[in-house]
């Protein structure tokens, strides 16, 4: 038989203890207050599986994009009970709602301007993720905004709030002196949040491929291109490029792995996959795993930047602006001695690996499996 005791943290936060034996469980009303004042302990239920209650209330900013779903997945899965701002239509929030038990997932609408909503957010939360992230400049927002001056005003309502926890996701090579304007708003971003945050996790992952990413896909739907276009551009071929791309799954772990790790606090960590690739092969190697051939060619750079321009000014998100060409152009370069996937006791996976998981919707055979051999590493 269990025995009941009520625990009062105020007049309105009252929860009730089961006793179990010589176990004490959570009964019906999780406080959010319970949470952010170190009591998780007292209110961890289960197994650690998705019924279970892993103790933590986070808040994810960002979840709505490509990365946010497998984050949100990935805790979800253990039992955290999530807050996740969005901003847009709540049709964008849709996929995310199944990822938690019954009741584990909170939506609510912020505005990034709006500093009183983003402290809203973030106020019963004991750790905080930021996603922000924006790879062009929009009507509403520039790339400063959204990843500059928004990340500071997430990180100042996280210290504000006493937050435990804070992590960041910004990008490899970010610098104040990159030629791509993404990376320097990641670098001005990273500033801010050390500045209000010095706690504070940073992750800086390469180009992420997955599913829905726009690497693979980008490189993938190439293919439809018609004449004279019909091929694949590079900036020299691709040869000069040499790129480390690494996979969403990866990133999402790692972000997990950081979570209630006191190693993780105020350190830099560089996400990158296990093996490094020429542009070209890499590119080449992907049209293999599509079973298209592989036609590259060459376009000088004013050309390509009036083609990414075109897309810059369509009424549509762009696949292709003249910021990201130069981005994927650029060489990822890691840092010597900065932590990585490893670190975080993520193995990481390579293209091989993953590509045709993702790539396979994009073949006109769909059902073909190639035989052993047939494909060539690149
Ligand atoms: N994907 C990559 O290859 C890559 C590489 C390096 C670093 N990163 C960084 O990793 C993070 C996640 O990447 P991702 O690929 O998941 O990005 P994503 O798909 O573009 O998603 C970005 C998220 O940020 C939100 N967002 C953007 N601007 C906002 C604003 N002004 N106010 C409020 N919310 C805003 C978006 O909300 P809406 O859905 O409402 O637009 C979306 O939820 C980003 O910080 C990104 O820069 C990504």
């Amino acid at each position: 038989m269990a025995s009941v005791r009520k625990l009062s943290l105020s007049r309105q936060q009252t929860i009730s203890l089961l006793r179990f034996g010589s176990r004490w469980r959570c009964g019906r009303v999780i406080s959010p207050l319970i949470l952010k004042n170190n009591l998780s302990s007292l209110v961890k239920t289960g197994r650690g599986g998705r019924s279970s209650f892993s103790g933590n209330h986070v808040t994810i900013f960002g979840s709505t994009g490509f990365l946010g779903r497998y984050v949100v997945n990935r805790l979800g899965r253990m039992g955290t009970s999530m807050m996740l701002p969005y901003r847009g239509d709540e049709l964008d929030t849709r996929h995310l709602k199944l990822m938690g038990d019954l009741g584990q997932i909170e939506f609510r609408r912020f505005s990034l301007r709006d500093e009183q909503s983003v402290k809203e957010m973030v106020r019963y939360s004991s750790i905080v993720v930021n996603l922000i992230g924006r790879e062009f400049n929009t009507w509403h927002f520039k790339m400063d905004e959204a990843m500059g001056e928004g990340a500071r005003t997430i990180a100042r309502a996280c210290r504000e709030a006493g937050v435990k926890q804070f992590i960041h996701v910004s990008a490899l090579n970010a610098s104040g002196d990159s030629p791509s304007a993404f990376l320097r708003a990641k670098a001005a971003g990273e500033a801010a949040v050390l500045e209000e945050f010095p706690d504070a996790t940073i992750m800086q992952p390469s180009w992420i491929y997955g599913r829905e990413d726009r690497f693979f896909n980008y490189y993938a739907n190439l293919k439809i291109l018609p004449f004279p276009f019909a091929g694949v551009p590079f900036l020299d071929r691709g040869l000069k490029t040499v790129k480390r791309p690494v996979f969403v799954v990866d990133v999402a772990t790692a972000i997990f792995n950081a979570i209630h790790n006191d190693e993780t606090v105020g350190q830099v960590y560089e996400l990158a996959g296990p093996k490094e690739y020429i542009l070209f092969d890499l590119v080449e190697y992907l049209y293999q795993v599509l079973r298209r051939p592989f036609k590259p060619y060459s376009l000088p750079r004013p050309l390509y930047n009036l083609v990414a321009f075109a897309f810059e000014n369509s009424p549509f998100d762009p696949y292709l602006t003249r910021d990201i060409l130069i981005r994927q152009h650029l060489s990822d370069q890691l840092k010597a001695g900065v932590p990585g996937l490893e670190d975080l006791n993520v193995k990481p996976t390579a293209v091989e690996e993953a590509a045709l998981g993702i790539l396979r919707r994009h073949r006109d055979a769909l059902h073909y499996n190639e035989t052993i051999d047939e494909l060539h590493a690149p």
